[in-house]
């Protein structure tokens, strides 16, 4: 009950700063933007972690994992109820939150990290795991790279240049923010790819739902 009465008060004084930033005419924060949309009571992307994850799972070495730009922690969640020491970061305060209130009601727990990724110390080798769902920043890679310990495994899933045409209305429309083909091959020469997939699926996972263009990629540091 305490927990749901913080949470509420976080959100509503989120919800004051934003809505004075729009009438003040102050351009609105990455995490203006992000604490608003997740300031409603359902998870955005389900509970449940990625399907790709799920499918994974079996194949990735137990130990310290870090989740890039967690929201609210469908698979923080489940890598931690799976044996994994997790630490999950992310630019919402109220995603972070939300995936607290997850793990608690799985009995699980996550470490959690409000920060902004662009400038966030991932470290070295420090991670037998780090995932990254739905969040494309190539800046990124060199320090993840960095931050794996030898034969540590790198997961990534996000939407694909071909979202554009074959996908369905949600995701991004910026090229940018889309893995064009064979991209992550050659930034991730210096690894070992040990799955790689370019592909058109139907995803069911809350907002994400419909056809969608998607890059699923694993990458294994060298020994
Ligand atoms: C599309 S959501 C995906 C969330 C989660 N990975 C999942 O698949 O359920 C993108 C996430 O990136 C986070 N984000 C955006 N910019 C960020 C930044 N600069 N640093 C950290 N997190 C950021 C947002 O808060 C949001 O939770």
């Amino acid at each position: 009950m305490k927990k749901i009465y913080i949470l509420s008060v976080a959100i509503i004084l989120l919800l004051n700063n934003i809505v004075s930033a729009q009438h003040s005419g102050r351009p609105i924060s990455t995490k203006d933007r992000w604490d608003s949309r997740y300031a409603r009571e359902m998870y955005l992307y389900g509970k449940e972690p990625a399907v790709f994850l799920k499918q994974k799972i079996a194949m990735l070495r137990k130990g310290k994992a870090l989740v890039l730009a967690m929201g609210e922690g469908r698979n923080a969640v489940y890598l931690a109820q799976n044996g994994f020491d997790v630490t999950g970061v992310d630019i919402s305060e109220v995603a972070i939150e939300k995936c607290k209130k997850l793990a608690d009601e799985r009995n699980t727990k996550v470490n959690s990290v409000v920060a902004d990724l662009t400038d966030y110390d991932m470290g070295k080798a420090q991670y037998d795991l780090i995932t990254n769902f739905y969040f494309y920043d190539k800046s990124l890679f060199s320090k993840i790279i960095e931050a794996l310990r030898p034969g540590g495994l790198f997961v990534l899933e996000q939407f694909s240049i071909e979202h554009l045409k074959q996908g369905t209305h949600f995701g991004p429309k910026n090229p940018d923010y889309l893995v064009k083909s064979n991209e992550l091959l050659e930034i991730f020469k210096s690894t070992r790819i040990l799955y790689y997939e370019d592909t058109v699926v139907e995803l069911d996972e809350g907002m994400h739902k419909g056809k969608a263009g998607v890059i699923r990629l694993i990458a294994q540091k060298s020994n």
